[in-house]
């Protein structure tokens, strides 16, 4: 293995090459020269080591942004709870590189046999394998995941949410405090953070140009997931419901955390941060159909969130076929109201006392997270978006809870919250149950 990572820190890849290729696809690296001159990465090579952990579509699709946010990162290690994942995930990105880098394609990708993990310890190898670790497993491993990485000094993408549960939470704070003392970044794939126009969007809403803000609003309608597979007589049931993880709410955190939390972030990113005193919600399952793999979770819910000062902070989300999907954010503010809806690239704007439109282009957001990271990284900075990846991953777990008791649930409770949902430790054979939550009666939510 030693040997091995010698000849990755010594691989050269020309500079020049890589520009050039990156400038034919209209892809360009956006790591400036300035930056790569100033940090030479550790040991005195530029190569960075990527390892994935969580070989499926938005693992696919980071590495590759990270295999084209910097002239000197090369794949190195790969891992998946399942080894075929591995190889489909390899093909994806080789043709990806190809296409974008076709001169640097051999170089980028380098995921030597030994450096290719499968299983429930997969993480392990990649990390020790890595320089910079993406985590795109299903959220239920993503504590673990991440205090191994930190813990190990890599820098760390991690794709959100960043846990399914109360304890998952204070894991990932505690994580991100351990990334911060290290200085290694920590950078979160709430991708809209790094979207051009909502950041100029949230820029001016933050310098006041609405006022201050009274309420939001914001919605994640989708027609839903794909299509879970029924079990296999060979498949163990800890197997078929990773197989089908996102149906499962132990695994996903149900599709109110797995999914609309990119809204539900929106909410904490306009009130900059601040966690909400308390919830309540309505939740339920009315268009899944009524077969074992499309487990426990709900098809919508609606939230109110309530924060100091009297603000609230509401937000929707369904998954029902056939109907209209819808993403969406109405803020109203005591000199404004602004209506953002980015999946329909409408214009970022605020109307009312001081009418503001925003002047910047729709950017690849998923691409600018790797291009900032990777610049991040040269330059010695500290990214870390640790403290409000989790608080808005906690926001949409509150959700969750509210609409599964019908309680409200205070900010306090939900983070205090001792209710793990995950096994204590991951073995292929039995799983936790899969239960609908009925509000009012007693259950885990
Ligand atoms: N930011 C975004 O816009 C965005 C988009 C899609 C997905 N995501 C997030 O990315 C994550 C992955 O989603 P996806 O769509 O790629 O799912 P996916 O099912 O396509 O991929 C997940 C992969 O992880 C593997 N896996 C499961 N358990 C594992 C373990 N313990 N160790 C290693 N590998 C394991 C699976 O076999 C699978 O290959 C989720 O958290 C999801 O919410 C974010």
């Amino acid at each position: 293995m030693r040997s091995k990572r010698t000849k990755a820190r010594t691989l050269s890849v020309s500079r020049r090459d890589f520009v050039k290729a990156s400038a034919a696809v209209g892809a360009a690296a956006a790591v400036s020269p300035a930056a790569l001159a100033r940090a030479a990465w550790a040991g005195g090579s530029d190569t960075v080591r990527v390892g994935l952990i969580g070989c499926g579509g938005r693992g696919s699709g980071a590495a590759l942004q990270a295999l084209r946010a910097d002239e000197a990162t090369t794949l190195w290690a790969m891992g998946d709870a399942f080894e075929e994942r591995i190889e489909g995930s390899l093909n994806g990105i080789q043709n990806g590189i190809r296409e974008s880098h076709p001169a640097l394609a051999n170089r980028k990708i380098q995921v030597d046999g030994d450096r290719r993990f499968s299983g429930f310890d997969a993480f392990r190898g990649v990390i020790e394998n890595s320089d910079v670790v993406i985590l795109t497993t299903p959220p239920a491993f993503r504590p673990q995941h991440l205090r191994a990485a930190v813990e190990a000094r890599r820098h760390v993408f991690c794709e959100k949410p960043v846990a399914v549960d109360g304890p998952g939470i204070r894991s990932v704070l505690e994580s991100a405090e351990i990334a911060r003392r290290n200085g290694t970044c920590l950078m979160s794939g709430f991708c809209w953070r790094y979207h051009a126009q909502c950041r100029e969007l949230f820029g001016a809403l933050h310098e006041g140009r609405a006022g201050d803000i009274l309420a939001v609003h914001t919605t994640y309608n989708t027609t839903g997931w794909h299509t879970p597979q029924p079990r296999r007589p060979e498949w163990s049931e800890m197997e078929w419901r990773l197989r089908n993880w996102h149906y499962a709410h132990w695994l996903s955190g149900d599709h109110i955390v797995e999914q609309a939390v990119h809204a539900i972030d929106w909410i904490n990113w306009i009130f900059k941060g601040a966690a909400p005193t308390r919830c309540t919600a309505v939740g339920g399952r009315m268009t899944r159909p009524e077969v074992p793999e499309t487990g426990d979770v709900y098809d919508n819910f609606a939230v109110t969130y309530e924060f100091e000062g009297g603000a609230r902070g509401t937000h929707m989300c369904r998954h029902w076929p056939n109907t209209p999907s819808d993403n969406t954010m109405y803020a109203l503010g005591t000199r404004g109201r602004s209506h953002m809806n980015p999946w329909a690239g409408r214009p970022h704007g605020i109307d009312g006392d001081a009418p503001w439109r925003g002047e910047a282009s729709a950017n690849d957001m998923y691409q600018q997270e790797h291009d900032e990271l990777f610049a991040g990284i040269r330059a010695g900075e500290r990214i870390n978006d640790g403290v409000f990846m989790a608080h808005s991953s906690m926001m949409a777990i509150m959700g969750r809870m509210a609409a599964y008791t019908g309680q409200v649930v205070t900010w306090e409770q939900a983070l205090n919250s001792s209710e793990s949902l995950t096994p204590a430790t991951w073995e292929w054979g039995d799983a936790p149950p899969c239960e609908l939550a009925i509000p009012g009666r007693p259950r885990n939510s």
